[in-house]
This record gives structure tokens, sequence and C-alpha cells, in this order.
């Protein structure tokens, strides 16, 4: 336990252990009675360590928890609705820096649950959220915090073979393998399980565009019979992102409803590509511009991939159409999506450029890092295209 005065946020921390953050966080965004026995002992323990007079109660607590002292973060830029107003629930899982979060907050949902194990991506997290989220989804310790009940569980969620894991969904959901021997691993098993015990109302899933294709159609098919074994409806459908936000991004969407007898059409994101020129920056630092061996051995690679017939070529954006899509590794060489200059080498996109790609306000707080920058939002979701498909769903629900 660290107690410390942080400069840069003006407020006294009582900053508990690693796990237990997560816990008096979620309880101060959430009052969640799930939250409220764990983040109250655990306040407790901080507190008496400090050897204060005063005794520790509840109404202490309380109104420790409203002058944000326990390392709870005053005045995020996205707090989410307060408790008792919010239209709905929903869980973040694999929440990443929360694309699907900002979208449901607009929503007027509330979030109950995240979690997310990048700790770098927490950082934005709870920049921006105020609660960092909890870790590693697979492990027991982190899904008991869920509340009972909730009603969305959203999860972008890594895409993996099934079939190499040695686990069809037959002997999944008979439990031949029992979950333990999932760590031969899924990560789906892990929704599977949140959704087999809290039974949300519906499910909004993201995933790569090839999920279809991926492991010769096994690992979609899969995914579907495993939520269908639960007894959910199941729609599944690629979207380009195009016309909400000037990138091309295809990505494939799952929704499903415990009510199985709910139809559900996806919205119409047909129209016309918006133009990268619309969310460009005015004026960009020169760091931005790229080296002379990067430019050459890009335009080199690009000559030999196109003799040969294969691979990728770098080519300048052209500003009137949509950005190639934005991926994880755009760092390394920017050749995803390259900003023609006058009399330069061309530059690579900032990470402001590249939040609103992703279609974030640009009052979301970046990380610090370009590197993480860039990998987090290459990671996220077009947030514009979640809070359509979300509208929809909640005319369901
Ligand atoms: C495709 S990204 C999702 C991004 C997110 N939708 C967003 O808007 O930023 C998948 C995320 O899952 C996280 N992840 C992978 N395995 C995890 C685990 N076992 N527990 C928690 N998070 C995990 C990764 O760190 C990554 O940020």
């Amino acid at each position: 336990m660290r107690i410390q005065r942080d400069e840069s946020l003006g407020v006294t921390l009582f900053e508990p252990d690693d796990f237990d953050n997560p816990i008096i966080q979620h309880y101060a965004f959430t009052r969640c009675k799930s939250y409220k026995a764990s983040a109250l002992k655990e306040m407790k323990r901080v507190y008496e360590q400090k050897e204060l007079e005063e005794p520790f109660t509840q109404a202490f607590a309380e109104s420790a928890l409203d002058q944000w002292l326990f390392d709870v973060l005053q005045d995020v830029p996205f707090p989410g609705p307060r408790r008792g107003e919010e239209d709905f629930t929903f869980i973040d899982l694999f929440a990443g820096i929360g694309g699907f979060r900002i979208a449901m907050q607009e929503l007027n949902g509330l979030c109950v649950f995240s979690s997310e194990w990048d700790l770098a991506a927490q950082e934005t997290y709870r920049r921006n959220f105020g609660e960092r989220p909890f870790g590693d989804i697979t492990k027991q310790e982190v899904k008991r915090h869920i509340p009972k009940e909730f009603d969305i569980l959203c999860a972008g969620f890594p895409c993996q073979p099934f079939s190499r894991a040695g686990v069809s969904a037959r002997n999944f959901l008979g439990k031949e393998h029992g979950f333990e021997d999932k760590i031969q691993g899924n990560l789906f098993f892990d929704i599977i399980e949140i959704v087999e015990k809290h039974r949300p109302k519906v499910l909004f899933l993201e995933n790569v565009k090839n999920l279809k294709s991926h492991d010769g159609g096994n690992t979609l098919a899969t995914i579907k019979s495993m939520i269908e074994n639960l007894g959910y409806s199941f729609n599944f459908k690629v979207i380009n992102s195009q016309t909400l936000v000037p990138q091309r991004r295809e990505r494939s969407f799952i929704v499903c409803f415990r009510n199985r007898s709910k139809t559900f059409e996806f919205p119409d994101f047909s129209g016309e590509p918006l133009k990268l020129s619309t969310i460009l920056e005015q004026s960009v630092p020169d760091s931005f511009t790229i080296s002379d061996a990067l430019w050459d051995g890009h335009i080199r690679r690009s000559k030999r991939n196109k003799e040969r017939g294969t691979g990728f070529t770098v080519g300048l954006a052209d500003l009137n159409k949509p950005s190639n899509t934005i991926v994880a590794r755009y760092y390394k060489d920017g050749k995803e999506c390259l900003i023609p200059q006058d009399g330069k080498n061309p530059r690579m996109l900032t990470p402001k450029e590249c939040s609103r790609l992703q279609g974030f306000p640009d009052s979301f707080q970046i990380h610090k890092s370009k590197k993480q920058a860039y990998h987090q939002f290459g990671n996220s979701v077009a947030v514009p295209v979640i809070k359509k498909i979300a509208k929809e769903i909640l005319k369901k629900i």
C-alpha cells in the first residue's frame, strides 16, 4: 500500500494495492451492491494502515469516496450516468481503451464492470472513465466481481482458433472437459462461462473481418453453436465503418438476444464514404514526417511486391477517400496510411487523427506514449458504428 499525494491530479490518494484498486473504483462509480462489502473492507484496511484516530465507519467511507480520497479520479471526461439514472447496464470485457464504453454511455448506459489486462490500456481507460478495469478475465477472482445482473455484455474479444484447443463446442458445453481445461485456450470460453452464469439480455460482440473464414469457418461455427446452445439468438454481420468515420474498417459484429423470439436487423451502413481530409489536424510537427530511410524502404518493398504481384504496396493516402484500416502495428512504419506533404517525405497520422478515425470525441485523453496511443487506437472500435448498432439493440430491450 502506498499513501501519496499526486500533484498532477490534485487529490490525496489512499492508494490500495494492485488488485483492490478496481474494486474501490468500481464501487465509487457504480455504487453497485456487489462491490460494496469488498470495497468497504479494502478501504478499512487502507485506512487503518494510516493510523488515524477517527474510527472507520461506513459513513466515513462513503464520504471519503464522495471526496475522491480513495484513488478515485475526479472530473474524468466520461463519467457516465449516475447510478439510478441509467437506461440500461452493461459490462465491458476486453475493454481496451473503452470504445464500446463511450458509445454505450452516450446512450445512457451504466458500465458496471470492466476488464482489460494491458497496463497501458488500463491507464488510458482510467483517465477517461475514472476506474481502472479489472485484469485477466480468465481468472475466477476477476470473474467473481461481475455483478449478478446486467443487461448487455459487450466484448471485442481476440480471435483464436478452437480446433487447435482440442475442445469442441459439444464436449465443452457437456462439460466433459470442464471449465478448468479451457486454458488450452480460448477466451471465448470465458465469455460463454459469464453468459451461462449471468444470462444478460443481450450479447454484443465485435471481431476481425475474417472471423467468418477463420480456421476454415470452424471458429464462427463454434461460436454460433455455443451461443445458441445457451438459448440465445444469433445475428452476424460484417460492417464497414467508412460511412460514419473516414476509415475503411470492416469488422464482424454479433448480436444475440436471450429472448430468441426477438427479431433483429443490423442498421443500414450504406452511403457515401467519408473523406480523410475532414479529420486531419491543421498543423503537425515535423517529427511525424517519416525519415528518408523509412520512405525509401517503403518504396523498395512496394516495387518488389508489385513485380511479384503479391503483398502490400505502400501508397500515399488519397485525402478525398477514407483511410485504410488503422491497425495496432501502425506505429512501426505507418504504411497503412501516409499523408502526402509538399516538398517533404509523407507523414504519419498523429494519435489525435487516429482517435478521430475511430470516432472518439476530441475530449478523449490519449495515452502520452505515441507508441501506446497508436497501438490502442489500432486495437479499438469505431465508436459511431458501435453506437448505431447499440441504438438498434436498445429498441428491442
Ligand atoms: C481487440 S482489443 C479490444 C479493444 C476494445 N474494444 C477498445 O475499444 O479499445 C482486445 C483486448 O483484449 C485484451 N485482453 C486479451 N486477453 C485478455 C485477458 N485474458 N483479460 C483481459 N483482457 C484481455 C487485450 O489487451 C486487448 O486490449
